[in-house]
C-alpha cells in the first residue's frame, strides 16, 4: 500500500524507513544459514539504522509514475543493501579507517577485516541478484537497472569517487576534482536510486531526465551536508565519529568553500532540485520534502 499523503515528513520519513527495514530482513540471508558468520557479518551492518535515503528515493519517484510499492520495494531495498556496502569498506582501516558507523562499532571492529570485505561483496552481489529475481519489472527494464546500476557504482562512479577521495587526502585539489568527488562517490548511487524508481515505473525518457536531474543535486547536495555535519555535527546524533574529514586533510567542500558558502551551494542545489520536478506540481511534494529534509538534517 502507498503511504498516507497527510503525514508529516518526519512521520512519512520513519513510516517508509520501517517498511524497508521489513523488506531488507526478508531479503537478507538470515543469521542462522551457514556460513553463519558473513551472514551475521552482513546483518550487523545492514539492520544497523540508517535513514533508508536511497530506497526512500527510489520509492518516492516510482511512486510519482503511478507504480505499486510492490513493484518497487525490493529493487529499493537492494539499494540500501548497495549502500551499505560502501560503508562497510569506506570504513576500513586501508580506506577512512574509522571504529563508529550508526552508532555502533564499524563492520571490522566486530568481525575483523577479512569477514568486513566479504560482507561487503556479498552485500554488493546480494543486491544484483534480488534485482534480477524481480518478477513485477519486465526483462527489458531489469536488464537496463542492473546496466545502470553497475555503472554507477563503477569506476566511472562511486569506485572512482572513492580513489580520487583517497589520492586527493593532504592535496590541494581544484574546484572540478573536488566536484568530481562529490558527484561520484556519493552522488552516482543517490542520482541511480531516483532512477531506478522512474525506470521500473516505466516512466517516459522526458520523465527520467527530469528525475536524474533532481537525483544528481540532491545527491552532490547530500555529500556537502555530509562534509559539513562532519565539522558542525555531533558523533552522537551523526552516529559515526566526526572532524574525521579535517584530520585526515580530506577534499571537502567546507575546507574548499568554507562552511557558509558550502551551504549556500548546497541550499542552491536543493532548490535546482526541486524546480527540476516543477511540472509535477503537488504529485512531486514529498520528493521536494525530501530534498529540503536533506539538508537541515542532523544526521
Ligand atoms: C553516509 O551516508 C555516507 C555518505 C555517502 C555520505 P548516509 O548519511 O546516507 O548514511 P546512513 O545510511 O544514514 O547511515
Ligand atoms: C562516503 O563518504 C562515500 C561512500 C561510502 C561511497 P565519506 O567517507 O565522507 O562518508 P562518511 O562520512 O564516512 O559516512
Ligand atoms: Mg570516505
Ligand atoms: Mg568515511
Ligand atoms: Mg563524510
Amino acid at each position: 500500500m502507498n503511504p498516507a499523503v497527510d503525514v508529516s515528513i518526519g512521520e512519512y520519513l520513519e513510516t517508509e524507513r520501517a517498511r524497508v527495514d521489513q523488506e531488507l530482513d526478508r531479503i537478507l540471508p538470515p543469521e542462522s544459514e551457514p556460513p553463519a558468520s558473513i551472514h551475521r557479518a552482513m546483518r550487523y551492518s545492514v539492520l544497523a539504522g540508517g535513514k533508508r535515503l536511497r530506497p526512500i528515493l527510489c520509492l518516492e519517484c516510482g511512486r510519482l509514475f503511478g507504480v505499486d510499492d510492490e513493484a518497487l520495494v525490493t529493487a529499493a531495498a537492494a539499494l540500501e543493501l548497495v549502500h551499505t556496502y560502501s560503508l562497510i569498506h569506506d570504513d576500513l582501516p586501508a580506506m577512512d579507517n574509522d571504529d563508529l558507523r550508526r552508532g555502533k562499532p564499524t563492520n571490522h571492529r566486530v568481525f575483523g577485516e577479512a569477514l568486513a570485505i566479504l560482507a561487503g561483496d556479498g552485500l554488493l552481489t546480494l543486491a544484483f541478484e534480488v534485482i534480477a529475481e524481480v518478477r513485477a519489472i519486465p526483462a527489458d527494464l531489469q536488464i537496463r537497472i542492473v546496466h545502470e546500476l553497475a555503472y554507477a557504482l563503477g569506476t566511472r562512479g562511486l569506485i572512482g569517487g572513492q580513489v580520487a577521495d583517497l589520492a586527493a587526502a593532504s592535496q590541494e585539489v581544484k574546484e572540478d576534482t573536488l566536484h568530481y568527488i562529490h558527484r561520484t562517490k556519493t552522488g552516482a548511487l543517490i542520482c541511480a536510486s531516483a532512477r531506478t524508481g522512474a525506470l521500473i515505473a516505466g516512466a517516459p525518457e522526458d520523465d527520467v531526465a527530469r528525475v536524474t536531474e533532481y537525483g544528481e543535486r540532491v545527491g552532490l547536495a547530500f555529500q556537502i551536508v555530509d562534509d559539513l555535519l562532519d565539522v558542525v555535527g555531533t558523533e552522537q546524533e551523526l552516529g559515526k565519529a566526526v572532524h574525521k574529514d579535517g584530520d585526515h586533510r580530506k577534499a571537502t567542500y567546507p575546507a574548499f568553500y568554507g562552511v557558509e558558502e558550502s551551504r549556500r551551494l548546497a541550499e542552491r542545489l536543493v532548490r535546482q532540485a526541486c524546480e527540476a520536478l516543477a511540472p509535477y506540481g503537488g504529485r512531486a511534494r514529498r520528493l521536494e520534502e525530501i530534498a529540503h529534509f536533506l539538508i537541515t538534517r542532523q544526521s
